[in-house]
């Protein structure tokens, strides 16, 4: 009897040890999903609001691991955090885990935008996007960036004693754009385009009800209208490069209208290259506004930082003769000034994070993610982890010094994996003119505390008023 009992509760055992690995497979990660569809976006946003969405990311994080679920803008959610769940999300196998954007953010900027795309459809978007964003092509329009941002400054910097900073660099990124990018000079277009865009924007992060005072309707209205000036733009463009014999790298709609197969039929359609648009638009220049605000600020606060900026900045201006643009082997020799850039970016992430789709039931943590749900990313889980970045919170630039140094999928910046940001090398060269010219020609002194909010980008309470004196004149004004 007694070997009977053994044997039976030997193979019980087993089984247990079986039945609650597989339980635990089965098994949804720790959290609440909240009140149906609002969940927690409330909470989130208010942490965006209120500044303390860091804060946030990591208290969900002490409270229930890496990985937790919640409900975030309507749908079942998984939030991940920490380097290997920035592998998966970012490693790139979209059979697992594709892209997805918020339900807000899709109906803004359009179903075929590079965002919502997966596989084939994706690579072939995103070369054609490249095809006019890569280092090769962008070196041809340093001159031009050059000139875009020497004019702003004349015009909104010079014969001031105080400005403030994010309107002015929002003004400044939105026209690099709308001239590099769109070919679209100065003028009324571009004046009703920034209005629209302004309600736009303040829509994307919002809960999808559709109701006359939500702010997700007036941006989708918002959107509608953008959508039909770029189409107005996109048949002038076709003209001007049909009949008019015009180059196809004079801008980047007349780039994308003439990309062609090997069978000679054109590469995106109208509808991508309007939501594609749409998507740079978005993508390209709050970012870049932001980083560039943030930048100043950072130098403000920080004297050794920027008198090394200085020092660097100036040796370059001393080679340029009176007058004579930048070029792309100047920026190459900006290699402190770019590594503020990305400790700036590391701090302070213009992209907070976002939102990918599980394809299949997927396996992590010892958590099962069901297919369909959204998973959502944040970049400060990693930005601010002690055990990744040494003191996270110190303002430090040398840690880039040597990019090998820092764990992959640790700093997502710009992202990460097939997905990065097409649109870094572009970034990169318009702030590092915009700082070229600031700092050579003015001194700077923040007027306000330097609080500020996530709407959903980064944005200093009163936009950031500095007081600026022309550099030569700034050792007797300090
Ligand atoms: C400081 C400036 C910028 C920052 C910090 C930034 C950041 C990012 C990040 C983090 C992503 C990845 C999002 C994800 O994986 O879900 C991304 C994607 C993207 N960015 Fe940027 N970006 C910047 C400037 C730009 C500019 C100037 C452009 C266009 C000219 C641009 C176009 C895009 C596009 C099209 C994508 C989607 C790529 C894809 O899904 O394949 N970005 N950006």
């Amino acid at each position: 009897m007694i070997i009977y009992l053994t044997i039976f509760f030997c193979l019980l055992i087993p089984i247990f040890l079986f039945l609650r690995r597989s339980s635990k497979k089965r098994q949804l990660p720790p959290g609440s999903l909240g009140f149906p569809l609002i969940g927690q976006s409330l909470s989130l946003l208010r942490a965006m609001r209120t500044n303390t969405a860091e804060q946030w990311a990591q208290q969900r994080i002490r409270n229930y691991g890496a990985i937790s679920k919640l409900t975030l803008f309507g749908k079942p959610t998984v939030f991940i955090g920490g380097q290997s769940g920035n592998k998966l999300i970012f490693s790139g196998d979209c059979a697992v885990v594709s892209n997805q954007q918020n339900e807000s953010l899709r109906a803004i900027l359009g179903e075929r935008n590079l965002l919502e795309l997966i596989g084939e459809d994706h690579k072939r978007v995103r070369n054609a996007l490249v095809s006019f964003l890569k280092p090769e092509c962008l070196k041809e329009y340093v001159g031009k960036m050059d000139e875009e941002i020497r004019s702003h400054i004349r015009m909104h910097w010079h014969c001031k004693q105080e400005v403030t900073v994010l309107p002015l660099m929002k003004t400044l990124t939105f026209n690099i754009v709308c001239s590099l990018l769109f070919g679209l000079e100065q003028g009324t277009r571009r004046e009703r385009m920034i209005e629209c865009f302004r309600v736009m924007i303040s829509g994307v992060w919002s809960i999808p009800i559709n109701l006359p005072f939500t702010r997700y309707n007036q941006s989708r209205r918002a959107s509608r209208k953008i959508q039909e000036m770029l189409k107005e733009l996109l048949d002038e463009k076709r003209v001007e490069l049909e009949e008019k014999g015009g180059s196809s790298h004079q801008d980047l709609i007349t780039c994308l209208l003439s990309i062609r197969n090997e069978e000679n039929e054109l590469v995106l359609s109208e509808k991508e290259i309007v939501h594609n648009i749409m998507l740079v638009l978005v993508a390209g220049f709050d970012t870049s506004s932001v980083l560039i605000t943030f930048m100043m600020r950072n130098l403000a606060n920080n004297p050794t930082v920027y008198a090394a900026v200085l020092q660097e900045q100036e040796e370059i201006a001393r080679s340029k003769k009176c007058g004579e643009l930048l070029n792309w082997e100047d920026l190459a020799k900006m290699k402190y000034t770019w590594r503020v850039a990305l400790e700036t970016l590391r701090l302070v992430a213009p992209i907070f994070g976002g939102f990918r789709k599980a394809m299949n039931d997927i396996q992590f943590g010892g958590y099962l993610i069901p297919k369909g749900w959204q998973i959502f990313w944040t970049s400060p889980v990693t930005h601010l982890d002690d055990t990744i970045f040494r003191e996270p919170s110190k303002f430090d630039p040398d840690r880039f010094k040597n990019p090998a140094s820092i764990p992959p999928y640790c700093f997502l910046g710009f992202g990460s994996g097939p997905r990065i940001c097409p649109g870094n090398e572009f970034a990169r060269v318009e702030t590092l003119v915009t700082i070229h010219y600031l700092i050579t020609q003015f001194t700077w002194k923040l007027l306000l505390d330097d609080h500020f909010i996530r709407d959903p980008m980064p944005t200093p309470t009163k936009g950031m008023p500095i007081k600026i004196w022309p550099r030569s004149q700034s050792f007797m004004a300090v």
